[in-house]
């Protein structure tokens, strides 16, 4: 038995019973209804035999150099999906709360955009994939760029550098109040995993120190790091993360709210580094088996974006080598796979 949600619009009513749950009420009508929007029953179908197919493997282990991830359940496992008619899949453990961590980088890489345009960004950060672990000093030091792309740790810090404020407070309040736009709801920092988290990352100090060696990072360097510990530590569950991942499909938009929150123009730029960069150094293993732009994070998170369609975000706490979700990866490659999802098949656009 697992928790089912039927979510329509603001109204969730939850019930327990072994099936997934659909909403079919788009929340802003059908004049915002995309025309490759994924067929409802195909979709409910293939999360489905996903989760079932996937829900026993016990390969990988959490991530333990952040004390607090070594602790947390390894049975965790939820999977939803969020369209851009705003229909929303849930099956398994949707509503534990668990830390964005790396996912973060997709959405400060957005606001970075909002405030300096995607040019500047692009000058001070770069969009390189580093082919090297996502906390590599030797990536640091050898790329012309030194900061390599914004979702390696240390393009991350810098991108987070780039966020204005009078001070630390008012960096992370804005940070923290753009990703709650993206979700469509308010998201709270887990102050467990800030701390944890906090005493241990010495080694993103020491790239930020390497950064402002080489002139790449644009704020203090341990205000930095804080604020981007802080952004890791922001708690989602499944569902809030498909969402964030649908707004990327539905061009800045966020399907529930209706609200423009990303830049139309901001987009490609995004979905762009995450084919690149979202799974790390098995980005390009990502790129020839599942063709999605996706981002993982060590908390056992990743999202993976079906532009015009859709998002899918699977939770599930053990990782490969690289810093990534075995069983999100299993399911999302499974699920593209049923649906003809890979972006680099022309039978993702109905070629036969
Ligand atoms: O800085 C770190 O190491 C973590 N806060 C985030 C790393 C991460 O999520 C990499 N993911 N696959």
């Amino acid at each position: 038995m697992f928790k089912v949600g039927f979510r329509c619009g603001a109204l969730l009513i939850a019930v327990y019973l072994p099936c997934i749950g659909i909403c079919a009420a788009p929340a802003h009508g059908q004049a915002n209804k995309s025309p490759v929007a994924p067929n409802t029953a195909r979709v409910e179908a293939a999360v489905r035999e996903a989760y079932e197919k996937y829900r026993n493997d016990t390969n990988g282990k959490n991530a333990d150099y952040i004390p607090y991830l070594a602790q947390v359940d390894s049975k965790l496992f939820g999977v939803a999906v969020v369209t851009t008619d705003n229909q929303v899949f849930e099956i398994g453990d949707v509503k534990y709360s668990f830390s964005i961590q790396s996912i973060s980088k997709v959405y400060t890489l957005a606001l970075a955009m909002e405030e300096l345009g995607h040019d500047r960004v692009f000058e001070r950060i770069g969009s390189e994939p580093t082919g090297r672990a996502f906390n590599s000093v030797t990536a640091v030091v050898e790329m012309p760029t030194h900061t390599g792309n914004a979702f390696v740790n240390a393009g991350a810090i810098a991108t987070t550098s780039l966020i204005s404020g009078k001070n630390e407070d008012e960096k992370w309040n804005k940070i923290l109040d753009f990703y709650s736009k993206v979700a469509g709801e308010k998201l709270v920092l887990i102050d467990e995993v800030y701390k944890s988290e906090a005493a241990t990352n010495a080694g993103n100090k020491a790239l930020s120190m390497l950064l402002a060696k080489y002139e790449r990072i644009y704020a203090d360097p341990f205000e930095s790091v804080d604020i981007y510990t802080k952004q890791c530590s922001v708690g989602v569950n499944a569902t809030q993360l498909a969402r964030m991942g649908a707004v990327l499909a539905d061009n800045g938009k966020n399907p529930a709210t209706g609200e423009q929150v990303i830049k139309v123009e901001d987009v490609p730029f995004i979905l762009s580094t995450m084919t690149m960069a979202g799974l790390y150094d098995s980005s390009g293993a990502w790129a020839w088996h599942v063709g999605l732009p996706a981002k993982s994070g060590v908390g056992g998170g990743i999202v993976a974006i079906v532009p015009g369609k859709g998002a899918i975000a699977v939770f599930a706490p053990r990782l490969d080598d690289a810093g990534n979700s075995v069983k999100a990866q299993e399911v999302i490659e499974y699920v593209a796979d049923k649906l003809a999802f890979n972006l680099f098949s022309p039978s993702s656009v109905g070629l036969k």
